[in-house]
């Protein structure tokens, strides 16, 4: 018998926080109960302070939660800059004593190339957008429709591999494997070369899954590990853009070494080209894996849904927002500091604070969504959530990673029937700040 998911209230280290003093998003077993604290954030602190985790030992982090708020800091990036350790710092307690703010943690290869593409191409607002339309938009932004026939047959692919079985263990065959593929596909990396690069993405994201707090601080020892691991993946795109310097194919490395950045008028180094591929590989990955296991969800717990959406195809990129909105695979990032004394839903904010963005909170904000919890397919303004984020830094590849999502769906809906939840699911999800399910085993039948 199908079965039916319940909340993981029981599972974890971490019990189900009932009142405003329970709740805590970072620490272990958190969770499985982000979305009841987001509750309880939204009736009782929607500006949530974090004592002693700002910018330096004397500041503070606060959690903003109201779609407002959010909306308001990220479309104003010189008002509302990246934290001044803008990249990762120790923890507070691994810090030299006396350092007054953060001890500089040595960086890997690739974390360099990525900060030193940022500086070189991108150091204001204007060479930003001018990157982004001119380096990333073509490939995985709004020109990603490129890629259409390619992500089909990855999708029919995969499909293939079980669907005569009647059943799924739908995160490792197809929710992960999905935008490895496609990732590999637009970037111009060989096939054959899959495992090793899953390995690398898996590397890569660490931080966001084992860090600790909300500033993902990784220990000096894993910060070590990840930096062998990494020194590897740095030497194979190294050798890729030599190659395709020399032999240049269809993918966007090879475009990338020859193209000239209108911006500054000149062609990109190859380290400029290794921070690309680096930024694109670790933001290309395991999100939009999440996104496609939490729809995958939500259309076992509404059996009625499934069968709308296969009825009408034409509804399923409104389902795709919906599933966006209500279950953000990148749950919150402190990626924005306040530079001046701000106020927030009346909470003084000084100057100096670190900004935890909640998208998910406020995804499913009350005073923006009418009955947030329910997905509604004829919800006006579908794609105003924050799942992606907004304004001039927001997300790069939401173009591709949105048409993976629908071409998932539209695949997976012509089909498949009757999707529902198999044996032996827990439901538990990775830690960190991404709402990861580790497994999902579905059943279904093959459509005729
Ligand atoms: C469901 C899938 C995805 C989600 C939920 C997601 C979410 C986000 C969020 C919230 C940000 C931060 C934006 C900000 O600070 O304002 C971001 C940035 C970023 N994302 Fe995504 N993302 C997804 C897919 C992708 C894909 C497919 C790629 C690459 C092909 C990508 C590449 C990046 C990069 C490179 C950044 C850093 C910003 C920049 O360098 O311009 N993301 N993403």
């Amino acid at each position: 018998m199908a079965q039916t998911k319940t909340p993981n209230h029981a599972r974890g280290p971490m019990k189900c926080p009932v009142t405003l003093q329970d709740v805590d998003l970072f620490s272990p077993g958190a969770q499985e109960h982000w979305y009841e604290a987001y509750d309880i954030l939204h009736r009782e602190a929607p500006v949530h302070r974090i004592p002693g985790e700002g910018t330096s030992p004397d500041t503070d982090g606060f959690i903003l939660c109201k779609h407002e708020d959010i909306s308001r800091v990220v479309r104003d990036p010189s008002r509302f800059p990246p934290p001044k350790y803008d990249m990762p710092a120790m923890a507070p307690s691994q810090a030299p004593e006396g350092s007054p703010q953060k001890a500089a943690p040595e960086y890997t290869p690739q974390m360099n190339a990525m900060m030193i593409s940022m500086q070189s191409l991108r150091p204001n607002m204007e060479l930003w957008r001018a990157h982004r339309q001119q380096l990333t938009d073509p490939w995985v932004g709004p020109g990603a429709g490129r890629h259409e026939e390619m992500i089909t047959r990855a999708v029919d692919e995969l499909i293939d591999n079980w669907i005569d079985r009647g059943r799924v263990e739908f995160v490792e065959e197809f929710a992960a494997p999905l935008p490895q593929i496609v990732m590999n596909n637009v970037l111009g990396f060989p096939r054959e070369d899959m495992e090793r690069l899953r390995a690398w993405g898996v590397a890569q994201v660490k931080r966001y899954v084992y860090g600790q707090g909300h500033r993902n601080f990784l220990t000096p020892e894993e910060e070590v590990e990840q930096a062998e691991v990494l020194a590897a993946f740095s030497e194979y795109v190294q050798e890729k853009v030599s190659e395709k310097r020399q032999t240049p194919q269809d993918d966007m490395i090879s475009w990338l070494t020859q193209v000239t950045y209108e911006a500054l008028d000149r062609k990109l180094t190859d380290l400029e080209i290794i921070g690309i591929v680096y930024a694109m590989h670790l933001g290309g990955l395991e999100t939009t894996q999440y996104a496609i296991a939490e729809q995958a969800q939500l259309l076992c717990e509404g059996p009625a849904l499934f069968d709308e959406l296969k009825a009408d195809p034409g509804k399923i990129r409104f389902f795709v927002e919906e599933g966006l909105r209500m279950r953000a695979p990148t749950q919150g990032l402190s990626t924005r500091m306040t530079t001046q004394d701000e106020e927030f839903q009346g909470v003084k904010v000084p100057a100096g604070s670190i900004l935890h963005m909640r998208w998910a909170a406020a995804n499913i904000d009350p005073g923006e969504y009418e009955c947030p919890a329910e997905i509604k397919l004829d919800r006006k303004g579908l794609t105003r959530h924050l799942t992606f984020s907004q304004g001039p830094r927001s997300c790069p590849g939401s173009g591709i990673s949105r048409l993976e999502q629908n071409i998932a769906w539209t695949r997976l809906l012509e089909r498949l029937d009757k999707l529902a939840y198999g044996p032996d699911n827990t439901f538990e999800h990775q830690p960190g700040i991404m709402l990861g399910t580790l497994k999902l085993n579905l059943t279904f039948e093959k459509s005729d």
